[in-house]
């Protein structure tokens, strides 16, 4: 099926009235039949709206932030991945459609008919033939019924629309796009949109995506005891970029020599008038916090994603592939609803385990090695992170078990500092400590510096929208959900006793902070090793599944 050359073909063959009228009967058909047998627990338009009015309270006066889709990606010739869209963009509006642009205004505006708006909203144009072949548009009447928007137009009109920007003081704004190609049969396309603000804020044309992101991380974590270590990394960036070396906050920040110039530099980054600094701690700020209805999505995605577990354990073999059991896992979510994956199904048999982002998952028998599974469900938009490491025989060895059990206690070390309040990195450096004096006990390692050598990553993240979600707080607080992930992994041919070689374990579950302690919501997967062994030897409603042999597979390799 090729979209391009069949809509071409209905343009040559039709004449435009006729056009018209096939268009206007297609949206209608489309529209009319859209609305039976959706799941009822989507996010609210009030969730949404209250979302923008939190934006608005934290917003200076006199400002606008823009809000961009995502861009659509090619995945071959003229399919696209399937589309995802900017989580920000999505927690403002619940669109899921490309090609748009959000603004929202700390005050009032006047409008041209003498009422008022403090939100514009630039959407993607209803288009029958695009309809057919892609999917169904809410169109400018969908996006005022179904998301409670009162101020919403076509793409089309974001160019010439009546708004003169030159009298905010600040305009917040995101990293821009990048990668767009002008799309030849939409012509307001995200390319467009971007060109447009680029234009309407008079963006200077060295605008760099990364300078801004860099500035941004000084604004929220420089402090004065690492600072030439920050001005070292800066000073060599100017050496090699041209934007960085032209840039009047960057020849600040290399001249900081105390507290007071630090916090001028700050002040200047905040005070910047094309702000995407402000953007950054303005959603981090209000994404770190779940609210109710977030978190009844939230803990869903991670209940799905237990249950994968669940089954997956119950019944693997070890002659099963991992593309297999990604299969099961990927099978169980979306028997329960939940749409995507969060990131790429990792299932990483004996030794592919020792591969953090695993996701090939080509290994064609698992055999009787430890299976490390991260996988998490996205459930409306939100993602679960869950990963389990089990024996596929049924049985921890001694040293699968010494392995686990440090990574284990690992974990219980941290889940007993989380409540609100706590510092988050005291929970990371407890993480590490176990480890640490463990493996030295073990004789896996020597000193307990050596221990990123096996524990190469961060104890913990957010997640929500984003898998990696955002957040700008070093302190942990009510509502925040995080992920407490340690893990040893001990690839062939590392300088220890050859018994460890190919053990990898990452135990990785999803915490609530509350006020006094935390809620566990991945507890509907067992984790001690007496409950995985439990697990295992349980029937699964997936026992006994059989497909038949392909006639095709004779030929084992090329
Ligand atoms: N699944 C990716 C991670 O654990 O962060
Ligand atoms: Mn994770
Ligand atoms: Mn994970």
């Amino acid at each position: 099926m090729v979209y391009l050359k069949a809509q071409t073909i209905h343009m040559h063959s039709i004449t435009n009235r006729r056009l018209f009228i096939i268009a206007i009967s297609l949206i209608t058909v489309i529209t009319t039949k859209a609305q039976k047998d959706l799941p009822g627990d989507y996010l609210s338009k009030e969730f949404h709206r209250s979302r923008r009015e939190a934006a608005r309270k934290l917003m200076p006066d006199n400002s606008v932030m823009f809000v961009f889709a995502a861009p659509t990606r090619t995945f071959s010739n003229d399919i696209n991945y399937f589309y995802h869209q900017n989580p920000d963009l999505f927690y403002f509006t619940g669109y899921k459609e490309p090609n748009s642009v959000l603004l929202i205004f700390k005050e009032d505006q006047p409008a041209l008919d003498g009422s008022q708006f403090n939100e514009l909203f630039f959407i993607q144009k209803r288009n029958a033939l695009a309809e057919q072949w892609t999917g169904r548009r809410l169109g400018v009447e969908g996006v005022k019924e179904k998301l409670g928007f009162t101020h919403v137009y076509n793409n089309d009109a974001f160019k010439e629309f009546p708004l003169d920007l030159s009298k905010f003081k600040t305009v917040i704004f995101g990293s821009l796009p990048e990668g767009l190609t002008d799309e030849t049969n939409e012509k307001a396309d995200l390319y467009d949109l971007v060109a447009q603000f680029r234009q309407k804020i008079q963006l200077p044309d060295n605008y760099s995506n990364s300078l801004y992101k860099d500035l941004g991380i000084f604004y929220g974590r420089a402090s004065m005891p690492n600072m030439d270590r920050t001005i070292n990394a800066f000073k060599t960036k100017m050496a090699s970029t041209p934007v960085y070396k032209d840039n009047e906050l960057v020849n600040a920040i290399v001249n900081i020599k105390d507290e007071k110039d630090l916090d001028r530099v700050k002040q200047q980054i905040a005070d910047a008038r094309n702000n995407t600094f402000l953007f950054d701690q303005i959603t981090g700020a209000l994404r770190e916090i779940k609210t109710p209805e977030e978190l009844s999505l939230i803990r869903k995605a991670v209940e799905i994603s237990c249950l994968g577990q669940n089954e997956v354990m119950k019944t693997v073999r070890p002659d099963m592939s991992e593309l297999e059991i990604q299969g099961l896992h990927e099978y169980i979510h979306k028997r329960y609803g939940a749409e995507e994956v969060g990131y790429g199904s990792i299932i990483g048999a004996g030794e592919n385990g020792c591969i953090l982002h695993y996701m090939e998952n080509t290994k064609t028998r698992v055999g009787n090695d430890l299976l490390l599974m991260d996988v998490g469900a996205e459930y409306h938009g939100y993602s679960a992170d869950v990963t389990r490491t089990v024996p596929v025989d049924g049985k921890f060895s001694p040293e699968e078990k010494a392995i686990y059990t440090l990574v284990y206690d690992a974990q219980e070390a941290a889940f007993k500092l989380l409540k609100d309040g706590a510092k988050w990195a005291d929970a990371s450096v407890a993480a590490k400590d176990v480890i640490a004096n463990g493996l030295v006990k073990l004789g896996i390692i020597k000193n307990k510096e050596e221990v990123s050598k096996y524990y190469p990553h961060g104890l913990s993240h957010h997640i929500g929208l984003d898998v990696h979600d955002k957040g700008i707080s070093q302190t942990l607080k009510k509502g925040m959900v995080i992920t407490i992930e340690p893990g040893i992994y001990i690839p062939s041919d590392s300088p220890c006793d050859k018994k460890w070689w190919g053990i990898s374990v990452r135990i990785e579950d999803d915490a609530l902070i509350k006020e006094n302690g935390y809620e566990l919501l991945s507890s509907f997967a067992p984790r001690s090793i007496e409950g995985i062994e439990k697990m295992i030897a349980e029937n699964s409603v997936l026992d006994n599944y059989k497909t038949p042999a392909l006639k095709s597979a004779a030929k084992k390799s090329f």
